[in-house]
């Protein structure tokens, strides 16, 4: 039997460093081509991925523009795809989570009646502006998918009440697979040679657009508070690049002892920092997930997670973006040994990183089922 073309289609950071682990699990899997197309929602973020992991891209579609907003990504994601679809006929296609790029992809596989597989599936707040655009990119993904890697018993429960009940897999998450490469390699970023020896290291990141504004004010307040009161403190803050950020973080942030803003890091030096630090803050997904791989408490910068097993396996608290509740999360993980040492727990409910390896048996399963 002729193998099986499995099209890969990834944009973004997260997505690239979640998809990694799966294209090389199936570069090693007889039967199965995988195809990456990168669509370059994002274009430096994603390129230190691919470096990293050395990732081979098929197609770029380098669509990336400054300040991009979500009709213009929407609409060149959408052209860009249908070029993909003419240019060649694919068995499967695999995206990833909640971005544009995956909503798109996925819509763009079902215009060209190609079957679609969603890489962690059924994660739902049921607040369709919280995450916004996510939260409606995953539902419309779900509603057109044909097989759901679900990370967690949770997210497959969610898509199992929406009446998905046809190839709903419980996987575990790949961003836990892809901390298996990145924490082996070395940590050689100069920011070491910055940091305390004996401080405690916040690592924050905030980019959630609907922490855009006063919300992301309030966090600021809160961290420049803690900053004041507690000398033994030092924050890294690693900031996302779009500009309605770069700008807030810089009139807020930029000149204050003890908070080192940098650039995007490569992925082996944020891990390596999140080792090294006391604890985390952050309003991205992906590091909600992985801090618990590394016993480090995570204070979610959200009113509400959809991640939730986080938050019952105790290493996840949201503590929104009000000024005193932020700062109050804080203070009370860096005076109540008790507390932090409830969350700091090195138990991950998201996956044990074998995520990649059940992905690939269910797909090959899903051949086997179609030739039977
Ligand atoms: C996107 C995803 C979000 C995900 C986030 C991860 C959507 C709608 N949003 O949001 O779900 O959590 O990525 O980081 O899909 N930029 C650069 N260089 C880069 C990347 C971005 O300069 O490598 C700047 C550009 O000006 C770009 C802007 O950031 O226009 C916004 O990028 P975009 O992908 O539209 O939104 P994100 O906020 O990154
Ligand atoms: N990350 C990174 N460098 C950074 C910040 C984050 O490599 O400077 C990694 C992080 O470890 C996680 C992923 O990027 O694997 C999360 O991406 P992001 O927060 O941009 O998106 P989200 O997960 O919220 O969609």
């Amino acid at each position: 039997m002729s193998s099986k073309k499995v099209l890969v289609v990834f944009g973004t950071r997260p997505e690239a460093i979640k998809m990694a682990p799966l294209v090389k699990e199936l570069e090693t899997t007889s039967g199965l081509t995988p195809v990456v197309c990168v669509t370059a929602q994002h274009r430096e973020m994603l390129d230190q991925v691919l470096r990293f992991f050395d990732i081979k891209t098929q197609m770029d579609l380098n669509i990336m523009k400054e300040g991009q907003s979500l009709y213009s990504l929407s609409a060149d994601l959408l052209k860009g795809m249908e070029k993909v679809f003419q240019s060649d006929r694919y068995d499967l296609v695999l995206v990833h989570g909640d971005t544009t790029t995956a909503c798109i992809g996925a819509l763009a596989a079902y215009y060209a009646k190609v079957p679609v597989g969603h890489v962690e599936a059924g994660l739902r707040t049921y607040d369709k502006y919280a995450p916004f655009p996510e939260e409606m990119n995953r539902e419309w993904i779900g509603r057109v998918a044909d097989m759901h890697f679900a990370p967690t018993p949770l997210s497959a429960a969610h898509l199992k009440a929406e009446n998905r009940s046809a190839h709903i897999y419980v996987t575990g998450n790949t961003g836990i697979d892809a901390m298996k490469w990145t924490l082996k390699a070395p940590f050689r970023h100069p920011i070491q040679t910055k940091l305390r020896k004996d401080s405690r290291l916040i690592l924050m990141t905030m980019h959630r657009r609907e922490n855009w504004g006063e919300p992301m004010k309030g966090v600021f307040e809160a961290v420049k508070c803690v900053i004041r009161k507690h000398p033994e403190v030092e924050v890294i803050y690693p900031v996302h690049p779009n500009p309605v950020l770069k700008e807030a973080v810089a009139q807020e942030l930029e000149g204050h002892e003890r908070i080192h803003l940098t650039g995007p890091l490569d992925v082996v030096d944020l891990h390596h920092i999140m080792q090294r630090a006391y604890l985390v803050l952050t309003d991205s997904g992906g590091i909600q997930e992985e801090a618990p791989s590394l016993g480090k408490p995570v204070l979610v910068l959200r009113d509400k997670t959809e991640r939730p097993e986080g938050v019952t396996a105790g290493t996840l608290k949201c503590v929104g973006t009000e000024r005193d509740s932020v700062q109050s999360g804080i203070e009370e993980l860096l005076t109540d040994q008790e507390a932090y040492r409830s969350m700091a727990k090195a138990q991950n409910p998201f996956g044990d990183g074998t995520a990649s390896r059940r992905i690939v048996s269910a797909i090959q399963q899903f051949f086997q089922s179609q030739r039977g």
